[in-house]
């Protein structure tokens, strides 16, 4: 049994009061929820960013994520419990900080950790003993260790002991109202006993549950396996898309008549591709880390082509549709719906929509898009509006692919008044069982 240590014993007893001081850095999609969970909570926090026009909109009350009200930034504001800054040095009066910095791909698909490394060098500017240290970006097995702690201990300064250390994976799901951030179990590995048992302890005043795991390799992979578990079974079923057409077989039909299967199946549908920061990202961290072992991950690169394969998929059958009916994606004019890389957020990083909106326009396609939550798109070296969904812009266009399914659009307007409907997601199915005629699925 590891010795209770004062700085251990103050730590709690500031959280178990509400006290503790809890530094954000990156007010991102994650950062900024859990921010104002805390906030909420009652804690104080310290959100720090680099993005000065971020924290000036936040400082005004205005939310980048639809995951975050306005409301609510204004209330955590203006109770003085969230302090949106870019001044690093408030970070030193922190007790706990969380580290919500972005792990994207660098030029050569490999992880680019710079950003985790640059919030490492920001916390040892503004150390002092006794913090508590979390890292929730998703990152490859080691990196908890390998960089922060690394980046932190000295001979002198030691986890477990003067500061401790934890990773624990973010795994919400924007726009995803039926899970908000307190219904996501955390899973929690500190590189100490006494490291998970802190972390545990601040994160259940903002979830139901924590799950702590034995390290942070183990907290790390978890992550990686959900988003490779995810990769995967989405390439499985958009591999079976081209076979299930050619036998003329509906697959949303099959998906929904094998999901009546109380054990052995789990739903996964088909799409015109993955976007966003994390699935298409995450096992690709995973297959570097294992080949930096001799490990080769064959499921990972297989679904990664397929699912990039997609927009080029839905292009060919849109190309084929319109063939049909004795037109060209050469000035045809064609409406995309839905641009965000998926429902009900507003994000396009990554999004499948644009790629399938360069390659029409490319084929000579005149094209325009309609979102609910994307007001603009850059688009060839141009901004790109969103048009309003009228009867008389859809009766104008040729053909409208519905490339992401948000929950408010108007999908009875879309099947009455649009030409030829290509639809990617099945999203008409709630309106119209397994429609024909004008609409053809992907
Ligand atoms: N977006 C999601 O749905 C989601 C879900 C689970 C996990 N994640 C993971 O969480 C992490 C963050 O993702 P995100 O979507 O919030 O990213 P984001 O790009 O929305 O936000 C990151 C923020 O960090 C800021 N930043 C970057 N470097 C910084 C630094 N050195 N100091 C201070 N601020 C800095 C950026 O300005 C930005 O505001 C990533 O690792 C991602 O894979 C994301």
């Amino acid at each position: 049994m590891e010795r209770t240590n004062q700085l251990e014993k103050r730590l709690i007893a500031k959280i178990k009061s509400q006290k503790a001081k809890v530094g954000i850095i990156g007010l991102g999609y994650v950062g900024l929820p859990i921010a104002i969970a805390f906030a909420k909570a009652g804690f104080q926090i310290t959100g720090f960013d680099r993005d000065h026009q971020k924290i000036k909109n936040l400082r005004t009350g205005v939310s980048h994520t639809g995951d975050v009200l306005n409301s609510e930034v204004v209330e955590c504001v203006s109770k003085n419990l969230f302090l949106p800054t870019g001044d690093e040095h408030n970070l030193s009066k922190c007790d706990a900080i969380i580290i919500c910095v972005p792990t994207p791909l660098n030029k050569t698909k490999e992880p680019d950790i710079s950003f985790v490394l640059n919030a490492a060098q920001t916390i040892k500017r503004q150390f002092q003993k006794g913090q508590l240290v979390v890292l929730e970006s998703t990152v490859y097995p080691g990196t908890t260790e390998e960089i922060i702690q690394a980046e932190l201990e000295t001979n002198r300064i030691r986890v477990g002991k003067d500061f401790f250390l934890c990773f624990s994976p973010e795994r919400i799901d924007p726009g995803n109202r039926e899970y908000p951030l307190r219904k996501i179990p955390k899973v929690i590995g500190g590189t100490t006993p006494v490291c998970t048992r802190v972390a545990s302890l601040l994160y259940q005043q903002i979830v139901d549950q924590v799950i702590p795991v034995s390290s942070p390799r183990v907290a790390e992979m978890t992550k990686l396996l959900e988003n490779t578990f995810r990769i995967v079974n989405i390439g499985l079923v958009n591999e079976l898309v081209s076979v299930a057409d050619r036998l003329g077989i509906n697959l949303w039909e099959v998906i929904d008549a094998a999901k009546s299967k109380p054990f052995g199946f789990m739903p996964f549908y088909p799409g015109p591709g993955i976007g966003g920061h994390c699935i298409g990202i995450d096992p690709l961290y995973l297959s570097w880390k294992a080949r930096l072992v001799g490990s080769e991950l064959r499921f990972v690169e297989l679904a990664r082509r397929i699912n990039a394969s997609m927009p080029s998929y839905v292009v060919r059958r849109i190309s084929e549709l319109l063939n049909s009916k004795g037109k060209a994606v050469k000035h045809s004019k064609i409406l995309v719906v839905g641009v965000a890389y998926k429902k009900d957020v507003s994000d396009v990083r990554e999004s499948p929509a644009i790629e399938i909106l360069e390659q029409l326009s490319k084929l000579g396609g005149e094209m325009s898009f309609h979102d609910p939550h994307v007001r603009t798109i850059q688009f060839n070296g141009e901004r790109l509006s969103s048009q309003a969904l009228t009867v008389k812009m859809l009766k104008r266009c040729d053909l409208v692919v519905i490339v992401t399914p948000h929950s408010n659009l108007d999908y009875r307007l879309l099947l009455q008044h649009s030409q030829l409907l290509f639809d990617s997601r099945n999203a008409l199915s709630r309106i119209a069982k397994h429609s024909r005629g004008k609409v053809v699925l992907l």
